[in-house]
């Protein structure tokens, strides 16, 4: 293992910047977004990014450039600049599951050399493309025919957590770029109404299943397998019948012959590439049948284009490192527990589903890269829903709540279904929850309106709410690209200075261990067998009763 991923670590309370930070936040904490804007009416655009064309607002934080030099201070203290050239350069920076972090390598262009042990992986990353494209373009044009000779008309992918989160969440932005005459559906949960729903009306003749999995073992994945297996040949009735309506995609070879798929319909990929950093490996597959490869490829090209921007970028102007500062600065500084994501774009409304996993799994921890636990926080809470839909429900809190939830609006200049006026109502809308958010309705402003005394409180908006404004010029694959790498090199920044290690999940674990033992527990109805807390047998041996 590299001396980068396992040297010792200065605790991170103990840096020069965190406690420069720490009086920083002190001097801060009461400065109103108001005061800070009135006397320094130019940091509307000073505190701005821009990359690859992506625009970013973050002058609506509780910062000023001093705020800013101490947290990129804080980044270059905790090894930040090795540490990203370390996971590009395919370091084991897993150091709890011993593994290189190299979803980069993913969309690297041919002729660039990353090695892993010695072995360059981006010639295997483009041989895998190409299969694909080739398996897509057959699917989509009618030349891959069903088992009956019928075309393929519906793809359904079975997948959970990264192996399904970013197959829908891609499919859901990018269904604009979709092939129309054919339905993908995605079957991730084990309850059977997942699996009942997705097919109820659709032909076993015509349906393409894509068994995604990186282990092939995970229980979900392969129950929901088994199932559609049964419900293909309850229909078709040959075994060999398989080959033509399931692929797989996953790292198992041999879980994935054992199912009885065979292996020449198989897309791989690699344990370097982390189950939430994947959706632009091969299981990105139903992404491809659904929008085509050469889009595909385009948004492979925009994760490139904001890795090299991570990569090579001053972190003064680089967005990842500034999108995780700031994440810092409110988790560790001000006490702040979650981020609100708010894409004003319909297309993105399994975004911030995808970015729980990215960013909970990943940074979720409580010991840091030596096993220390930590003694601040780590990860914050993300959730969100589309705009303007989540404004008639939730930002309620958000405005006039009593906790701090710092937010991401994200919005395209040019809407991809232009309607009437549609596109400025919707834009109009993200600019002004920004402003509202920041500089609220004072007392006064409220009483100015004729408002009566005893309403004035309930209507005043304190303000001083920070969000950062994402501007974008239209929601494109390569866009699509570039937004995910984003938020999967932020996460990486917070965890580098966080000292832990976003690649590893332990924490699922014990969870799937004890499902397995319980399930076996359930049959029968007498006095539950195995040995469980009071609280566990009694709802066990009531579930027993009542199933019957
Ligand atoms: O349970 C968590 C997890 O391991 C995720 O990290 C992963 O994305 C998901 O399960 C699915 O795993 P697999 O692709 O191996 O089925």
């Amino acid at each position: 293992m590299s001396a980068t991923a396992t040297a010792v670590q200065t605790p991170l309370t103990s840096l020069p910047a965190w406690k420069a930070l720490q009086a920083h936040y002190e001097k801060i904490r009461s400065q109103h977004l108001r005061g800070l804007f009135q006397s320094d009416p130019a940091r509307g655009t000073r505190l701005t990014a821009e990359a690859e064309g992506i625009y970013l607002d973050y002058s609506k934080h509780r910062i000023t450039d001093e705020t800013v030099r101490l947290l990129l201070e804080l980044a270059e203290q905790s090894g930040l600049r090795e540490r990203i050239e370390a996971m590009f350069a395919g370091e084991k920076i897993n150091v709890s599951e011993k593994r290189a972090v190299l979803h980069a390598a993913l969309r690297a262009p041919k002729g660039v050399v990353i090695k892993v042990d010695g072995e360059n992986v981006v010639p295997g990353v483009h041989e895998v493309l190409d299969r694909m494209s080739d398996f897509s373009n057959r699917v989509r044009s009618g030349a891959w025919k069903g088992f009956t000779g019928k075309r393929i008309r519906n793809v359904i992918n079975i997948g959970i957590g990264g192996s399904d989160l970013g197959p829908v969440m891609a499919y859901e932005a990018l269904r604009h770029y979709s092939q129309r005459d054919m339905t993908f559906r995605f079957v991730s949960n084990v309850d059977g109404t997942d699996f009942a729903e997705a097919t109820h009306d659709l032909d076993p003749e015509e349906t393409l299943f894509i068994i995604s999995s990186k282990t092939f073992t995970t229980l979900e994945t392969m129950t929901n397998a088994q199932t559609a297996r049964d419900w293909s040949l309850k229909k078709l009735k040959d075994d060999k019948a398989v080959a033509k309506h399931f692929v797989a995609v996953s790292t198992n070879a041999k879980e994935v012959a054992k199912f009885g798929i065979d292996t020449a319909n198989m897309f791989g990929f690699w344990d370097w590439v982390g189950g939430r950093y994947s959706m632009d490996s091969a299981i990105g597959l139903s992404t491809m049948l659904a929008i085509g490869p050469e889009n595909f490829r385009a948004m492979l090209a925009g994760f490139h284009a904001i890795d090299e921007h991570f990569r090579t970028t001053a972190f003064a102007k680089n967005l990842p490192v500034l999108m995780g500062l700031l994440s810092v600065w409110y988790t560790d500084f001000f006490g702040a527990e979650t981020v609100a994501v708010l894409p004003y774009e319909q297309y993105l409304k399994r975004f911030p589903a995808y970015l729980q996993q990215l960013t909970m799994e990943s940074n979720g921890k409580h010991v840091t890269l030596s096993g220390d636990r930590v003694n601040y926080a780590t990860g914050p809470i993300f959730w969100g829903e589309p705009g303007t839909n989540g404004q008639h429900s939730f930002y309620q809190l958000i405005h006039q709540g009593t906790r701090l939830i710092p937010c991401d609006f994200i919005g395209f200049a040019k809407a991809l279904n232009p309607l009437g006026e549609h596109h400025d109502l919707l834009m109009a809308n993200v600019f002004a929850q920004g402003e509202a958010l920041a500089f609220g309705k004072t007392p006064e402003e409220v009483k100015a309106e004729g408002t009566p005394d005893w309403l004035v409180p309930h209507r005043v908006f304190e303000g001083d709410r920070p969000s950062s404004t994402f501007l974008l010029e239209e929601l494109t694959p390569a866009a699509l690209g570039k937004l995910v790498a984003l938020y999967e090199h932020s996460v990486f920044t917070q965890g580098v200075i966080w000292q832990i290690d976003s690649f590893d999940q332990w924490g699922v674990e014990l969870g799937k261990v004890l499902a397995k033992k319980i399930v076996g527990e359930l049959e029968g109805s007498g006095p539950a067998k195995g040995s469980h807390d009071s609280s566990t047998t009694t709802l066990i041996e009531r579930y027993r009763k009542q199933r019957k």
